[in-house]
């Protein structure tokens, strides 16, 4: 199975989940989509994930972004542990906010790269990884990471991405460094000559000298 690249298209799938039978597309519709698989059920990582994940439901509807969980485990397994994870993270607001997929055959683990490399050929012991994907609303695969069994995900991260994305999707000429958070100043492409980065952010540029002498981090705050 050839790994899923950054600019690939997600293939559209049918899986059943705990919101009834769905279709990727169909599902996705307009919005961003984050598909995220984790072990198994009833673990307890996964069990802290789901529930972080769930708490911050609005952070993502604000920012357009639908929720997929996937699981090898079966279905009435997802149903009963969706109990124990309201139960934990008490400050889930609501009814659970987003379908956990059943995927018993590892058909869609397989299909997306999510097998654990160890016990691969196993069947009853492969597990899957915590894998992430960020999809854009064009189906295109924007960010994949790839965490242990033994780490959880952080959630500021997952927003942090999307917040990043969104940003440069909607003015390309820039992009955001290290630790970036919205309302820090942000970088001007390389690509972008001087002369035109100034037409395209008159509010201020920071040129930084750098022992090279090479201008090539430019930094501005002012760009929306
Ligand atoms: C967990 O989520 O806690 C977990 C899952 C699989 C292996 C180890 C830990």
């Amino acid at each position: 199975m050839p790994a899923l690249r950054l600019g690939d298209t997600i293939p559209n799938f049918k899986a059943n989940t705990t919101e009834g039978s769905i279709d990727l597309y169909s599902y996705q519709g307009k919005s961003w989509v984050i598909i995220f698989s984790h072990p198994a059920d009833f673990t307890p990582v996964c069990t802290t994930e789901l529930g972080r994940i769930a708490v911050h439901q609005e952070e993502f509807k604000k920012r357009n972004v639908k929720l997929l969980a996937h699981s090898c485990d079966k279905l009435n397994s997802h149903v009963d542990w969706v109990n124990d994870i309201k139960s934990y993270c008490k400050d889930i607001p609501g009814d659970f906010p987003y379908p956990i997929i059943a995927d018993e055959t590892r058909e869609l683990a397989v299909k997306l790269d999510m097998i654990d490399q160890n016990n691969k050929d196993d069947e009853d012991r492969a597990l899957t990884v915590r894998a992430l994907y960020i999809i854009d609303p064009a189906h295109k695969l924007r960010l994949s990471m790839q965490y242990p069994a033994s780490t959880g995900r952080s959630v500021d991260e997952m927003i942090r991405v999307i917040d990043s994305l969104q940003l440069v999707d909607k003015i390309p000429q820039i992009v955001t460094p290290a630790n970036w958070v919205p309302g820090e100043k942000v970088m001007i492409v390389p690509t972008v000559s001087d002369a035109e980065a100034d037409k395209l952010f008159p509010g201020g540029i920071d040129r930084v000298s750098m022992p090279s002498g090479l201008t090539y981090v430019r930094t501005t705050t002012k760009y929306m």
